[in-house]
């Protein structure tokens, strides 16, 4: 994979933010989420590449842009997979909340899990908690092995989990071993990356959420060394057929961050709102700023670019 494509795919994630911030706080997730689609779909085939979308809006019968299969880019170039989220976090974005982002996962082909649009049972840690977790045992044995990694006292760990009922038995199991608990209302790709930026003061993801956002989530902790393990779970049998037509073949298989996320693989996000590592789009007079995050496996680097847009001079993705 071209190095350069990270940088040319921040112009994606910028767009679609810039789309969809349009929309923050107006209590329309539709109308959001499908500004950062339209925005996202546009600029991607401004750039030089042959791309396929692994990771999508979904299938082609129900999603008309960005759909799994769907070919983005110019046609020509790199052969490159994409999962793309235009706008994780279409609640957070329609409620002004935090934590919204634009986000593109890239690999040469055959690097991303081609995951159902099911749930997955995640846990995500920073790089100092590499190896201490195993989703097969309990919350409280990761706990502690995750403690004794980051040589920190249980009562200093914070936990992420997304504030659901079905979360009920999983919360009230932290709650006892002592460490804290941040409840999001959505959007654990920023938790379980944030599990491994320095000072997000994140520690650990814990708990069931959407499965193409766990695989976006372990493309950024390849990039950031972190590690994460998920399980795929099926509510019924639908979802069950659905995962064996994408060659999902063992219902119950242990993913470790690289069946996940394999070879080299690149990471970009851009702010919505702001969370916990990136800012949100700001808009000024004939303009907008945006902070992005952009990464890749191969080096390990990290950028975060802060761009100045001036509407009145660019061609307008939708934005
Ligand atoms: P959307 O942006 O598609 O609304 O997803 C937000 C999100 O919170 C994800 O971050 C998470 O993986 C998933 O939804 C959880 O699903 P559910 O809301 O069904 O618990």
């Amino acid at each position: 994979m071209n190095r350069n494509l990270t940088l040319e795919f921040v112009r994606v994630t910028e767009a679609a933010a810039l789309a969809a911030g349009r929309w923050i706080g107006r209590g329309d997730e539709k109308a959001a989420d499908h500004a950062a689609v339209e925005s996202m779909r546009k600029t991607f085939d401004s750039i030089e590449f042959d791309g396929r979308i692994v990771i999508g809006e979904g299938e082609r019968d129900e999603a008309p842009m960005l759909y799994i299969g769907e070919k983005v880019g110019s046609g020509t170039g790199a052969k490159v997979e994409i999962a793309v989220d235009p706008l994780e976090g279409t609640t957070i974005t329609a409620t002004g909340r935090s934590e919204a982002l634009a986000v593109i996962a890239a690999s040469d082909e055959g690097g991303l899990l081609h995951a159902p649009d099911t749930y997955m049972n995640k846990i995500a840690v920073g790089p100092g908690a590499r190896g201490a977790i195993d989703i097969t045992k309990s919350p409280t044995w990761n706990i502690r092995e995750v403690a004794r990694a980051l040589k920190k006292e249980i009562d200093d760990l914070l936990v992420v989990i997304l504030d659901r009922p079905r979360h009920a038995e999983l919360i009230a199991e932290v709650r006892s071993t002592g460490a804290r608990i941040r409840l999001i209302g959505d959007g654990d790709v920023s938790a379980a990356v944030a599990t491994a930026i320095d000072d997000s003061g994140v520690d650990l993801l814990i708990g069931s959420g959407g499965a193409p956002e766990g695989v976006i989530a372990a493309a950024a902790l390849r990039c950031l060394g972190g590690d994460m393990q998920g399980v795929l779970m099926f509510r019924h049998d639908t979802e069950r057929a659905r995962a064996k037509a994408m060659g999902i073949t063992d219902e119950n298989k242990v993913y470790g961050l690289t069946d996940l996320a394999k070879g080299n693989v690149m990471f970009v996000a851009t702010g919505v709102t702001n969370g916990s590592f990136l800012s949100g789009v700001r808009y000024f007079g004939g303009g907008a700023h945006t902070h992005s995050i952009i990464m890749r496996s191969e080096t390990g680097t990290i950028r975060e670019i802060r761009a100045k847009h001036q509407f009145d001079r660019k061609p307008r993705y939708g934005w």
